[in-house]
């Protein structure tokens, strides 16, 4: 049967009106589901990741690949026991286009999890654990950050160049401090080092002084920590306090050193750390982005602040390359492993399991800053035991 003239012209208006109301429905934010830790050990952790985040995206006018952006908040506690419950709510209940978070491994594990099994695009801008680039490797999981392998290796084998041959490890007995520790190992073992132990205590407890004395007791040529935020203030003070920095010199991951020297002080000047940021990179990059986050929030930003940035500028590759389109998923997971990412700590590329391939610096603590005295590994990339992504 033909249509009149005048029914076809009416039915293509109603297509038109259809379409032109989908694309505006398109248009609308992006939900950016924010799951950090608020409160506890590591509360200023997640405070610089979220300014760093936000920063980028003021930078480009409030908007990543052509959207506006809508913020979303949990306070994770960096407590596992709520992991599960807490990114549902911004999975389930507020229906989150992509999540960003967090600091605490055993936290980002459960993240990585629930993302996996609802398909929901994460990135982690911070917290280390290797599975989450191993064996939960998925095309919708990328990271802005490092695994926990990465600088305790880095600084492994730093330490064996300097000529320690025996070291103790101290950490928090979780995910994060393990792997660290493994990292460390590995690297200073393969420079012809040996760990002779390894010593532990409940995240987030700061009760060192037993474990320091044990320390004093075995005298090794140096000691190795993983520690973060609160934890790494008080343990760099005791250290120092207990007498320990003139017998047994102490290195870490840079997270020991990072966004903390205001409260250690004294207690840290001259600590060597490895990490993927150092705070006097005489980049341009680094200086225009140092210099924005000082005026943004009126305080200096640390690694934790860049990789918030950074993993605004991931999700920006992906929804730029997709055109802002939320359905194109292939294409913004593509074209979230394929960025170079022009970050503050000089430019840096993803692997097939999702993790920066990156410099580790070796730092020196002078007054406030974490400056860089050369590199410990060059382009260092994770093993990536576990994960089939090629
Ligand atoms: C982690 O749990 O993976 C973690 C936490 C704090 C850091 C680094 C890693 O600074």
């Amino acid at each position: 049967m033909s249509r009149s003239p005048r029914y076809q012209l009416l039915a293509a208006a109603a297509l038109c009106a259809t379409a032109f109301a989908v694309q505006a429905q398109d248009k609308g934010p992006i939900k950016v589901g924010l799951m950090l830790p608020a409160t506890g050990t590591y509360a200023a952790l997640g405070t610089a990741i979220e300014n760093g985040f936000k920063l980028y995206v003021q930078e480009h006018g409030g908007k990543l690949g052509g959207r506006s952006i809508e913020y979303f908040k949990v306070d994770d506690e960096s407590d596992p026991s709520k992991a599960t419950e807490n990114v549902n709510k911004l999975i389930k209940r507020d229906n989150v286009d992509v999540l960003i978070g967090t600091v605490h491994s055993g936290v980002a594990l459960a993240m990585a999890k629930a993302a996996k099994d609802n398909n929901t695009l994460y990135i982690n801008p911070n917290a280390g654990a290797d599975a989450i680039t191993g064996p939960m490797c998925a095309p919708n999981i990328v990271r802005s950050s490092f695994t926990n392998w990465q600088p305790g290796y880095a600084m492994g084998v730093a330490a064996a160049q300097k000529g320690y041959k025996t070291a103790m490890t101290i950490t928090w007995n979780y995910a994060a401090g393990a792997e660290a520790v493994k990292g460390f190992t590995d690297g200073f073992e393969k420079g012809g080092g040996k760990v002779v132990k390894d010593l532990k205590l409940p995240f987030p407890n700061v009760e060192f002084q037993a474990l320091l004395t044990e320390i004093a007791s075995q005298k090794p040529d140096v000691t190795f920590a993983f520690f973060a935020g609160g934890g790494a203030v008080k343990f760099v003070k005791d250290y120092a306090a207990a007498g320990l920095r003139k017998t047994v010199p102490l290195v870490g991951s840079g997270f020991l050193t990072d966004g903390t020297l205001e409260a250690q002080g004294e207690a840290a000047q001259g600590l060597l750390t490895a990490l993927h940021y150092a705070d006097n990179l005489d980049t341009p990059r680094n200086n225009s982005f140092r210099k924005a986050y000082a005026v943004a929030y009126k305080m200096n930003p640390d690694v934790y602040a860049v990789q918030g940035y950074d993993a605004a500028q991931i999700l920006n590759a992906g929804l730029t390359a997709a055109k802002g389109d939320l359905a194109k998923r292939d294409v913004i997971t593509a074209a979230m492993r394929k960025v170079v990412v022009d970050s503050p700590r000089g430019k840096f590329t993803i692997s097939p399991a999702g993790n920066p391939v990156q410099d580790i610096y070796l730092r020196e603590v002078k007054g406030t800053e974490n400056d860089t005295i050369g590199v410990a590994a060059k382009a260092l990339a994770d093993p990536a035991r576990g994960c089939n992504l090629k």
